[in-house]
Parts: structure tokens; C-alpha cells; sequence
């Protein structure tokens, strides 16, 4: 019974020790380590004004899904950045973006690609921001996915593309979009694109300017399938020189002349990806996937 007694005593001596210690810890850790948030949104950039309806889209989006939370941008492109300097726009690396929000006390950041696939591009990013996640760093640095990613992004996108095409089109017009290509493994996203796309449509192509599948590999299958008329559009988030001049240009060597130069009657549309809400949507998924990992 005594002895009883005294373990009881024993532990609610331990116990009460443990919950000052615990407290006292808490109320250190408290003080100087408040959490604050931040985003960063990362797109390869253009000098287009036009692109900047893409990019505000985006910023527009991810604004009200998170008011209290700053929004920043960088470019990753260094040409871009430069071209607008001299123009007097001003836009960061990711690496200055970012050591600006540590300046500014931020402790949590998710740095957003808007890039559409996991390439070259994506890769550099996601090393520069795990380098600020060190001692006198970020707490915490997570980076977002590109456009495509996952399964789930593909069939999304591929979704998104049918809500985009034009109505007029007939079953048996093509639709062919044009993706941008990479020497980076990652290229295979675009034909793993194409896959979900022909399941939904067979007659919906995804070509790269600079890399796998080269136009001219789509144009046998259409000549083959003797499709007479094709909507070409680009599948990049900005329509830039590469949708403008590659894809609907008047030069010998455009996609638009080389199919029509194949008996294909084409339609343009200059629209880049992040015009449309549905692919914004998918990268707003894609940072709330980001915030949810914190
Ligand atoms: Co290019």
C-alpha cells in the first residue's frame, strides 16, 4: 500500500517536471521561429506582352486560393530577364527570389514550376531550392510539380485539351498540338500525352518543335488516316516565337506549311495552355499538393 503510494507520488512528481520542461521548450521555440509562409511561382518567361495574360491568370488563381499568403515570381530564363531589364522590368532568378524572401523572414516556402513537364529546366529549379533549405535557410523549401507529373496530371491535361478544342472541328479533322521537346528524358511525356489523348480521340496528335515526335512523324499517320484538315495549337503555356513562327508561321519549314504542303488544310490557334482555367487548375492543384506536404 505504502509502496503504492510512492509511485504514485514518483510519477505525478515525473510528470509534472515533464510538463514544465514541455512548456517552458514550447514557449522557447515560440519566440523568433513564428511560421511564415510564401510562394514563388517559376515559369521559364517570355518578352511577350501577350504572355503576361498567361502569368497573370496563374497569379490571379493562386491569389485567391491563398490571400494571406505572399505570391512572387521568378524567371528561370536568363535571356528573358535580361531582354526585359532593358525594357525596365525587372524580374528575379529563382536563386535572388529567393534569398530575397529569406531576408524577409519567411521560413516555409513553395516554389511552383509552371513549366510542363519535369525537364531540364524543372530539375535546376528543384536543386537551387533545396539548396536554401539549410541551417540560416528556409525551414522548409518544397517544390510543386510541372503541368505533367503524375498519372493524374496526364488524364487531367488530356481532359483539359478536349474542353479546349474548337467546336467546329469534326471527328475526323485532327487536332495537333505542339509541344516544345527536350534532350531531357522527360521528353517521353509528350507522347505519353498523346497516348491518353488517342484513347479519348484518335485523331488528337502531340508533336515537339524540338524534339520527339517531329511533325513529320504525325503527318504519316495523318496521311495514312487521309485526314484532309488539321487544328494545329500549341501546348505550351505561352504562345510565343516558337507556337507564332514553328507552328503558324508562312516559312517553308512551319508546321503550317509543311502539312499544307501534305494536302492538310490547317487552323491555327495561338493560345498558350495557362490562357485556359482548366490547366491553371492543374497547377493550383499542384501547390495545394505543395502546401499539404508542410
Ligand atoms: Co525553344
Amino acid at each position: 500500500m505504502l509502496r503504492n503510494r510512492f509511485f504514485l507520488c514518483a510519477w505525478i512528481v515525473m510528470a509534472v517536471v515533464w510538463a514544465t520542461v514541455a512548456t517552458a521548450q514550447a514557449g522557447i521555440e515560440g519566440r523568433g521561429s513564428e511560421t511564415r509562409k510564401a510562394i514563388l511561382l517559376v515559369a521559364f518567361g517570355s518578352t511577350r506582352p501577350q504572355a503576361q495574360v498567361s502569368f497573370e491568370n496563374i497569379d490571379t488563381a493562386v491569389r485567391r486560393t491563398w490571400p494571406d499568403i505572399p505570391v512572387r515570381w521568378a524567371y528561370t530564363s536568363s535571356i528573358v530577364r535580361k531582354k526585359l531589364a532593358r525594357n525596365g522590368r525587372k524580374l528575379d532568378s529563382p536563386a535572388v527570389a529567393l534569398a530575397r524572401m529569406l531576408d524577409e523572414s519567411i521560413t516555409r516556402v513553395v516554389v511552383q514550376s509552371l513549366h510542363t513537364i519535369p525537364g531540364a529546366e524543372f530539375h535546376d529549379l528543384a536543386q537551387t531550392a533545396r539548396s536554401f533549405q539549410r541551417p540560416g535557410g528556409f525551414d522548409r523549401v518544397i517544390v510543386g510539380n510541372a503541368l505533367l507529373a503524375t498519372q493524374a496530371d496526364m488524364e487531367m491535361a488530356a481532359d483539359a485539351i478536349l474542353g479546349i478544342i474548337p467546336a467546329a472541328r469534326k471527328p475526323q479533322e485532327a487536332v495537333v498540338l505542339m509541344g516544345h521537346g527536350t534532350h531531357h528524358p522527360a521528353n517521353v511525356y509528350y507522347a505519353a500525352l498523346m497516348f491518353q489523348l488517342q484513347l479519348r480521340d484518335p485523331n488528337l496528335f502531340v508533336g515537339c518543335v524540338e524534339g520527339y515526335p517531329q511533325i513529320g512523324v504525325i503527318q504519316g499517320i495523318m496521311n495514312r488516316r487521309k485526314i484532309r484538315k488539321a487544328y494545329l495549337m500549341p501546348f505550351m503555356s505561352v504562345a510565343g516565337d516558337h507556337a507564332i513562327h514553328d507552328m503558324a508561321g508562312e516559312a517553308p519549314d512551319s508546321w503550317r506549311s509543311i502539312l499544307t504542303q501534305a494536302g492538310i488544310e490547317c487552323e491555327t490557334i495561338l493560345k498558350g495552355t495557362a490562357e485556359y482555367g482548366s490547366f491553371v487548375d492543374i497547377w493550383v492543384q499542384h501547390v495545394q499538393a505543395a502546401m499539404d506536404s508542410f
